[in-house]
């Protein structure tokens, strides 16, 4: 099988993160986003990955480069001369995605974080017998989505309507597809929108079926999306897989470790912490709700919560984070410094405190 991913776009709500490398390499729970993805599909057979992408291709080959052998899996680019949107992709790549197979194949957006259960959709797909499967999830704010309003035994779409203004119901587009050959007749090779332009044809015509997501779902292209993607992530790993998760006297809740982390004396790390490789965590540190990214080092006493701390930050001895702060790669946060929901782009050196929300450039 085969599949597609849309990595487009340029990831403007996750800045400062995507100012160094684009939205899909940003890491989440220690991997790059894209990663978890890629090993989905490859664990339900996928033997191909299509990279659809409109800019720095060979940033994301390059870095896929190491991960296409370990995974044992083919990564390839499909660049567009201009944006294509959500559909043109898929005609742009059309002879990636058809072989003599017939099989149907995978499209996903890149920045959703999911129990991915491909091997469902696949029985899903073929059960009803329609042209395209997608996967929907509940939300309490489906304006910023695309909406489904389906028949519930079969899944039947009847409607699917982009970014609704009018409330038409709470099941949303997660993002996540199985799409016959034949849709790729529907796309013409121009800059198209699948949402707006491809599936309420195919709801029209009544071949297009829903499948209710199992698990936890997120959209993690917005820091604080980011931050609750995480709970959930390790909230499903405590339930799937719990010896990832770290354990001991100074961890409360849910808490990933890499290896090659240190952590010092009287730290109290959690709930919902993902450390990255390299870290240093000196003693005495707080942190709660937060990402620390590789090879950041945080001083003696310092405190975190509720934020994103980028590539390679230092975090100076009694300084605290909080409220949504995301650090770009490589912030130097001296001594003692309060930050409170800012941004701050990469390689800057926080002197003083900033204690409303802004943005440091
Ligand atoms: N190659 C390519 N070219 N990819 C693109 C382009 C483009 O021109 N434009 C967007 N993408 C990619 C993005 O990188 C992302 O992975 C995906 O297409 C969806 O774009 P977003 O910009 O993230 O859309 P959204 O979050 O507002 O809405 C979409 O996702 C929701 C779920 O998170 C829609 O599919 C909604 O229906 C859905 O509910
Ligand atoms: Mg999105």
């Amino acid at each position: 099988m085969k599949a597609l991913i849309l990595v487009g776009g340029f990831g403007t709500r996750l800045r400062p993160l995507t100012l160094s490398v684009p939205k899909p390499l940003v890491d989440f729970a220690n991997k790059p986003m894209i990663l978890h993805q890629i090993e989905a599909l490859k664990a339900v057979g996928v033997s191909e990955v299509v990279l659809a992408i409109n800019y720095q291709p060979e940033v994301m080959l390059n870095f896929l480069k190491d991960f296409e052998a370990k995974l044992d899996i083919k990564i390839t680019c499909s660049q567009e001369a201009e944006p294509m949107g959500t559909a043109g992709p898929l005609a742009l790549a059309r002879d990636k995605l058809i072989d003599e197979s017939g099989d149907p194949f995978f499209v996903l957006n890149s920045d959703v974080i999911s129990e991915y259960p491909l091997k469902e959709m696949i029985k899903f797909h073929k059960a009803h017998g329609g042209e395209a499967s997608i996967m929907v999830t509940k939300v309490d704010e489906p304006s910023k989505y695309g909406v489904v309003v389906m028949e519930d035994t079969t899944g039947q779409v009847e409607k699917f309507v982009e970014k609704p203004k009018l409330f038409v119901g709470n099941k949303i587009n997660a993002g996540i597809y199985l799409l016959n050959p034949s849709v790729l007749n529907r796309i013409e090779l121009r800059p198209t929108s699948i949402e707006k332009q491809v599936f309420p044809k195919i709801a029209e015509e009544k071949k297009l079926y829903a499948m209710v997501l199992p698990g936890f779902w997120m959209d993690i292209g917005m820091p604080k999306d980011y931050i609750t993607g995480l709970r959930l992530y390790l909230d499903s790993l405590r339930k799937k897989t719990p010896s990832k998760l770290a354990a001991g006297p100074n961890i409360v809740g849910n808490v990933i470790v890499d290896e090659t982390a240190k952590i010092g004396e009287g730290c109290l790390i959690g709930p919902d912490v993902a450390i990255g490789p390299g870290c240093i965590i000196e003693s005495g540190v707080r942190l709660s709700n937060c990402t620390i990214m590789r090879g950041v080092r945080v001083r003696n006493h310092a405190c975190i919560s509720s934020s994103i701390v980028g590539w390679h930050c230092t975090i100076g001895q009694w300084a605290r984070l909080e409220n949504m702060t995301v650090l770009g790669e490589d912030v130097h946060v001296c001594d003692e410094i309060y930050t409170n929901g800012c941004l701050i782009l990469p390689h800057k050196e926080i002197k003083s405190s900033l204690v409303t929300p802004e943005i440091v450039m």
